[in-house]
Parts: C-alpha cells; sequence; structure tokens
C-alpha cells in the first residue's frame, strides 16, 4: 500500500512579517514558531514553560505568560510590538488536554473544566482581543486559531476539550467576519491526532500510536510540522480570498463515518 509521508520542508517567504504564537514552547506551537523562523519572519513565542522555551532557536524572542490571564496577553502583545513593531500573524494555539479531563461529564472535576475554558476558550479571545487593535491601526493581519477535530465531531470523554474546540472553530467564523472589511482575516485548523508531548502522555493510556494511527485513513498520526505547513499557508497571500473557516490537517479522520469499522474496511 502506498504510504503517506510526513511533509518535508514547506517554503513560504515570510521576512518582514512579525508573528506572535501562544503555547510555542513545546507541540504544535513550536513547530509553528520554527517554521515562521526558517522562513524569515521575527517570531515572538508566549508560553507559560520557560524551560521549554529555553531549547528554542535564540533568534525567537521569548515571553513568558499565562494565557487564561488576561494581562499577561496584553503584555506579549505589547512586547511583540515593542520589540518588532507590530503583529501580523497571531497564533491561538495553547490549549491542554491532561489525562485527568478524559472523564464523562457528570464527573468533571470543576476546578479543571474552568481551567480548561480560562486557556482554551478565553486564553484565545485575550490574546485577540489586544492583538486586533494592532491589526486594526495597519488594516491587516490574520488570526489563526488551533482547533481539533474534536471540536467537530463526538468522540469519547471529551466532555470539556470537545465542547471549547467547538467555539474556537466558532470564534474563527465570528471574528472572521466581523473584521474581514479591516483588512483581518481569521483561520482555524483543525488537526487530527498529532505527535505532540499533549498526546504522547495520552496515546498510551488510549491503546498505544499504532491503534491511534489505525483509525486514521491515511495510516498514521501527523507530525508537527504538517499542521505548521497548513498555518504557514492560511496565513499566506496564497489564501487572501480565505477567511472565517477550518481546515482539518487528520489524515482523512473527520471524513471517515463515525459508523463505519474500523479502517482499513476490508469486505465492501
Ligand atoms: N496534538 C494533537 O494531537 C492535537 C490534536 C488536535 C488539536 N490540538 C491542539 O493543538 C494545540 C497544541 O497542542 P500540542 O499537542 O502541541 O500541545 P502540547 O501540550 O504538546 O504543547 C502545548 C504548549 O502550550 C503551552 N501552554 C499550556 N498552557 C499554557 C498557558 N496557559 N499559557 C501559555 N502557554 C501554555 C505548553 O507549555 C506547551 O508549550 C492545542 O490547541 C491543542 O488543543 C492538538
Amino acid at each position: 500500500m502506498p504510504e503517506s509521508r510526513p511533509t518535508g520542508a514547506v517554503s513560504f517567504d515570510n521576512h518582514g512579517r512579525v508573528v506572535l504564537v501562544s503555547g510555542g514552547a513545546m507541540g504544535i506551537g513550536r513547530a509553528i514558531c520554527e517554521a515562521y523562523f526558517e522562513s524569515g519572519a521575527s517570531v515572538v513565542c508566549l508560553d507559560v514553560d520557560v524551560d521549554a522555551a529555553e531549547s528554542l532557536p535564540g533568534e525567537i524572542a521569548f515571553v513568558r505568560g499565562d494565557t487564561s490571564a488576561e494581562d499577561d496577553c496584553r503584555n506579549a502583545v505589547g512586547f511583540a510590538v515593542e520589540k518588532f513593531g507590530t503583529i501580523d500573524v497571531l497564533v491561538n494555539n495553547a490549549a491542554i488536554q491532561p489525562n485527568a479531563s478524559y472523564v464523562p461529564m457528570h464527573e468533571f472535576p470543576t476546578d479543571l473544566w474552568e481551567r480548561m475554558v480560562g486557556i482554551n476558550f478565553s486564553g484565545y479571545a485575550f490574546l485577540a482581543k489586544h492583538g486586533l487593535p494592532v491589526m486594526l491601526a495597519q488594516q491587516s493581519g490574520v488570526i489563526v486559531n488551533i482547533a481539533s477535530g474534536q471540536g467537530h465531531r463526538t468522540a469519547r470523554e471529551v466532555a470539556a476539550y470537545g465542547p471549547i474546540k467547538a467555539a474556537n472553530l466558532m470564534q474563527t467564523r465570528q471574528w472572521g467576519v466581523e473584521y474581514a472589511r479591516q483588512g483581518i482575516r481569521v483561520v482555524s485548523v483543525s488537526p487530527g491526532c498529532i505527535n505532540t508531548p499533549m498526546v504522547q502522555a495520552t496515546l498510551a493510556e488510549q491503546g498505544g500510536e499504532a491503534k491511534i494511527a489505525n483509525r486514521h485513513p491515511l495510516g498514521r498520526i501527523g507530525q508537527p510540522e504538517e499542521v505548521a505547513a497548513a498555518v504557514l499557508f492560511l496565513a499566506s497571500s496564497a489564501a487572501a480570498f480565505v477567511t472565517g473557516t477550518d481546515l482539518e490537517v487528520d489524515g482523512g479522520l473527520g471524513a471517515f463515518a463515525a459508523f463505519a469499522e474500523p479502517y482499513p474496511i476490508t469486505d465492501l
């Protein structure tokens, strides 16, 4: 069977652009930071994890902050503008999905619920709220929200994560329409299962990588660089007519019927 292979180098020219990425110290956010840096952009990584950020390329600027705190988002935007003069691309990526969140609704710990709403939903809004005035002043900019396939359709025990990721899709539509006449585009990317620290923590509990990989029609889980490539495309001038919408980067998972047998289907 021909295999789907991870994306190689994707070429975009981002010289002269300033990019702010939340949760950029690890996983998908880190791949986005590195892809933008390698394509010439000035990059600011906003993250709570100072230790993880230390291994980022030295030219990527780092600002510590917790996106669930509005002041930290305001501060990160101010930091980026002071250092590089503006923000052209804002990537809302920081989110959490700890193992403790894989429980049914009636058992959901309230403190974890509030933490997930705070980071995964309010954090996206706070960063947009403070980034948008910078984009409005220059009448251009792109906001990219990292959503999830679990925001499109149900899965077991994602009582908080699923609905909040669905809200990220609606933030994309709402803001996309609201700011369309001011030169600002808002898009989102919904990954399938991607090989990051977040996922490595849960893969073992959920039956291992091979089982999860097999649910994706392309037969594997994705790499962070493949999500980064979609972000670079959507935020580029090649996608100038795209706003208020989402791109699933999921190895075909979202197209796969919920009631179908595990892939591949052998007895059709
Ligand atoms: N990995 C996947 O399979 C997958 C699938 C669908 C969607 N996503 C989404 O992709 C995004 C990135 O996920 P990932 O797998 O790379 O996660 P990850 O846990 O590997 O990395 C997340 C990063 O965000 C940072 N972070 C966490 N809370 C923060 C906060 N409050 N403020 C600032 N930074 C914070 C972490 O320190 C870390 O650097 C998330 O929005 C996630 O929901 C991931």
